[in-house]
């Protein structure tokens, strides 16, 4: 399923990465309540609500602009789709603000979306040149250029080998702070591409643009990404009503590593260390897990969604 491309969004229109594995394992077809937590521009949510008469769907999204085009792209399922801005670590406020409880299912389908990425005011690609902005709620936090221009050497350096896996990390760090004490800082998607070009002696054939990985490790400090994404896994597992179902969908292994961890934790695996008297892990046997290994999207998917190539969904059942 494609979506029109909205807002005046340029490129590639976004498409819902591995829908029918998500359909397969959230099993909207028994209707009920379905909450997509980072309802984007409303693919998945779309594919839920048309699965059955009888499903129903919040959804939550940081992002005004999503919610404003999705809202009206789904208007007519009237009332059986409602749209929340919030984070979806704040996922048992919107379901009390709803007045609604005991979801059938939860989906969570991490990072950016095409159109954020795609539309060159937001500053999360390096395609366009624009203001190093990142912010999926752009009304709320501080910019990239923010954190360039506020964060010592040594913590820009590990963000950006943390979560960008990037090995040039130090000599990136070093050179965007000689930039701010040459009063010259970074504050376009452009400056900063050009910087990651110089650090690290410019792009190979077949490789990667070199500043790739800089920019996915800063849109994820951005966001604080993966703080708390555990504790959300654990609440959201706790909503379900038994037979409920839990799909995430990841983009970056920092991600999957804590889905997978969060999943085994919640069907009864305890990972502690065995000198330790009790369980410190909280293992608990609540939820079966429905895929053994993570699931990845196919050939065809990739070439029609290369975008789609980092894809890894994990789902579980609760008890
Ligand atoms: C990969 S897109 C989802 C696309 C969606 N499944 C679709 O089919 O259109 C991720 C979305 O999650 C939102 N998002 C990311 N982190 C969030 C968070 N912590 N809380 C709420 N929304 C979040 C982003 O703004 C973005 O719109």
């Amino acid at each position: 399923m494609v979506i029109a491309a909205p807002l005046g969004g340029i490129g590639a229109p976004h498409r819902p990465v591995l829908l029918e594995e998500t359909l397969k394992f959230l099993a909207p077809e028994r209707g009920g309540l379905f909450v997509d937590c980072t309802m984007g521009y409303g693919g998945h949510s779309e594919a839920i609500l048309k699965s059955s008469q009888n499903t129903r769907v919040l959804g939550i999204d940081l992002d005004p602009a999503a919610l404003a085009y999705t809202q009206q792209r789904l208007a007519p399922f009237g009332e059986r789709f409602r749209a929340f801005q919030a984070n979806f670590r704040a996922i048992n406020a919107v379901l009390e603000q709803a007045n609604e409880r005991d979801p059938n299912g939860i989906l969570v389908d991490l990072g950016v979306s095409s159109l954020q990425f795609d539309s060159p005011e937001r500053g999360f690609s390096f395609r366009f040149d624009a203001p190093l902005d990142m912010r999926m709620d752009p009304t709320k936090g501080d910019t990239a250029a923010d954190l360039l221009q506020q964060l010592p050497e040594s913590e820009i350096a590990r963000i950006i080998f943390e979560f960008g896996e990037e090995r040039h990390s130090r000599r990136i760090a070093r050179r965007i702070v000689e930039c701010r004490e040459q009063g010259t800082p970074i504050t376009t998607t452009t400056e900063l591409a050009d910087l990651v070009r110089q650090a690290t002696g410019g792009h190979k054939r077949n490789q990667i643009h070199p500043a790739t990985r800089t920019f996915q490790a800063l849109r994820i400090a951005v966001n604080h990404e993966l703080e708390g994404l555990g504790e959300f896994v654990e609440s959201a597992v706790d909503l379900l009503i038994p037979e409920g179902r839990f799909v995430g969908i990841s983009f970056h292994s920092l991600e999957d590593r804590i889905l997978k961890r969060e999943l085994k934790k919640l069907s009864g695996h305890c990972e502690c260390p065995p000198r330790l008297p009790v369980c410190a892990c909280r293992a608990r046997e609540v939820v079966e897990v429905l895929t053994r290994r993570p699931v990845a999207p196919g050939v065809l998917e990739v070439d029609e969604n290369p975008r789609a190539r980092s894809a890894k969904l994990r789902a579980c059942r609760k008890l």
